[in-house]
């Protein structure tokens, strides 16, 4: 019985579908579900279904969740309208009859105040009113965040952030693959709350401490108040809804809102989580 993973054409999602295949899922078994399929002909190649959505045309939704056993949904990337659009996935989830629906939610969904959070939020509890068996898997940050960043860190010199002494427990894309095929191939899944984060927390002057290592050049955090972190951001270039919400996650990594200590990631995938160090190294070579 096919396991559906929304998202499939984006980072994550691909992560997921090949974490499904090393563990051994037979590619036929898999459907890889997005919107530009284009990006993913190498994997109708290898065999996986390979099915075209889109979160606001539900009969898109229906076909590709047709005849599933299980499916997870990867959180969409159009903030203002994923409340809406994951609705649209539970229902259709919900009328073909998957067995359980896995959906990437963000840490501590149900305490932080960050503002990015209250879609996660309203899907959460979408889901619980549903009836369709569920499973969420709260992601801390991606390591990404910060490793793609290292060359505009390395061209100014700094760190800048409103993050204070917050730790972070951030993990690469391929532990957060790895833990959602974990989940989508063992039983009993319904109704489980993973919080999902890398095993060794940081602060942004420990971030920039491990590029300065890396890298051998000086580099140091600087905090900033959330409106000039966003009037950074703006000057950057970012629009300046996605800059002050971008500062407003900072100032809830302040508050500790990114801080997972459930072990959660490291138990599921089997081994440690990838550390700062090695995440950095990686992104250098
Ligand atoms: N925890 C974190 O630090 C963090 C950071 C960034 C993002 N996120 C969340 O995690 C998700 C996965 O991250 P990612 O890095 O894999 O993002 P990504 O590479 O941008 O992928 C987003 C995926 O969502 C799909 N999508 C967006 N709108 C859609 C729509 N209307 N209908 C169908 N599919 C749609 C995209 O499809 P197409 O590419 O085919 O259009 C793509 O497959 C993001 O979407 C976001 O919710 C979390």
């Amino acid at each position: 019985m096919p396991i559906v993973v929304t998202g499939a054409t984006g980072r994550l999602g691909r992560l997921v579908v090949e974490a499904l295949l090393d563990r051994g899922v037979a590619a036929e078994h898999i459907v890889a579900a997005g919107r530009n399929t284009d990006k993913i002909k190498d994997l109708a190649d290898r065999g996986v279904q390979v099915r075209a959505i889109d979160f606001n045309d539900p009969a898109t939704l229906r076909a590709a969740f047709a005849g599933a056993e299980k499916a997870l949904l990867v959180s969409g990337s159009e903030i203002g309208q994923r409340a809406a659009q994951h609705q649209n996935v539970i229902d259709a989830a919900g009328s073909t009859g998957v067995g359980l629906l896995a959906y990437t939610s963000i840490a501590n969904a149900d305490r932080t105040r960050m503002r990015l959070a209250a879609e996660h939020r309203a899907t959460e509890t979408a889901l619980r009113a549903s009836g369709v068996p569920f499973a969420l898997l709260r992601h801390g940050w991606y390591a990404e965040n910060y490793t793609d960043q290292i060359g505009t860190y390395r061209q100014h010199g700094v760190v800048l952030g409103s993050a204070g002494a917050g730790r972070i427990s951030a993990a690469t894309r391929a532990d957060y693959a790895a833990a959602a095929a974990a989940v989508l191939t063992a039983d009993g899944q319904q109704g489980r709350v993973y919080e999902l984060g890398g095993d060794q927390a940081f602060t942004m002057t420990e971030l920039a401490s491990e590029i300065s290592n890396a890298t051998g050049q000086d580099i140091a955090y600087q905090d900033l108040s959330v409106d000039e972190y966003t009037r950074v951001l703006v000057d950057a270039g970012l629009p300046e809804p996605a800059a002050a919400l971008y500062a407003d996650s900072d100032r809830a990594i302040a508050q500790g809102d990114l801080h997972v200590t459930s072990g959660d990631l490291s138990r599921l995938i089997g081994r440690p989580t990838t550390s700062l160090t090695d995440a950095v190294t990686a992104a250098l070579s």
